[in-house]
């Protein structure tokens, strides 16, 4: 690609660092996204992409595997328990961990908002508010 400066031929090395700068972030966000599918806007069932991955890397491991004494899920009747606990009790066992399950369910770099994600998709019910 060649950049065109005051009608004469040569690069413009500043419009081209300008250029690269813009483009960069996008890079970045490519990047993260790549191998995964693009997120859809309008999916309120499914997590998005990126919960998803984490869930699949670090909670299924217990709680899609029956014996393991995690609540399963989608098994709402185990979860409705749990979630009357409200949410601030659930993201501090998540961060803190409660008996069975491991401090931050081995996702060591999870936040707040991934763990409610991936609580409420666990739960298949909203976080109730407490
Ligand atoms: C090593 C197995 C294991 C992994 C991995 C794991 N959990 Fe758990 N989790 C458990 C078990 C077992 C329980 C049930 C603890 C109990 O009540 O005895 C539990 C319970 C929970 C609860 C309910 C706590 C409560 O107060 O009732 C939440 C929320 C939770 N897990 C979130 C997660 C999230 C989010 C992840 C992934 C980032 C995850 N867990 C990964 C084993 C696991």
């Amino acid at each position: 690609m060649r950049f065109v400066l005051n009608g004469d031929d040569s690069t413009c090395d500043a419009c081209m660092l300008r250029f690269f700068l813009r483009l960069f972030p996008l890079l970045a966000l490519a990047g993260c996204g790549s191998g995964l599918p693009p997120p859809s806007a309008s999916s309120v069932s499914s997590p998005p992409a990126a919960v998803a991955a984490i869930y699949a890397r670090a909670c299924k491991n217990c709680h899609a595997v029956a014996g393991t004494g995690a609540p399963q899920t989608g098994d709402r009747a185990a979860w409705a328990p749990r979630l009357a606990q409200g949410d601030a009790v659930l993201i501090e066992h998540s961060f803190n961990g409660y008996k069975g399950m491991p401090p931050m369910g081995a996702c060591m770099d999870c936040t707040e908002a991934q763990y409610r994600s991936l609580i409420e998709y666990m739960a298949g019910a909203p976080l109730p508010k407490k």
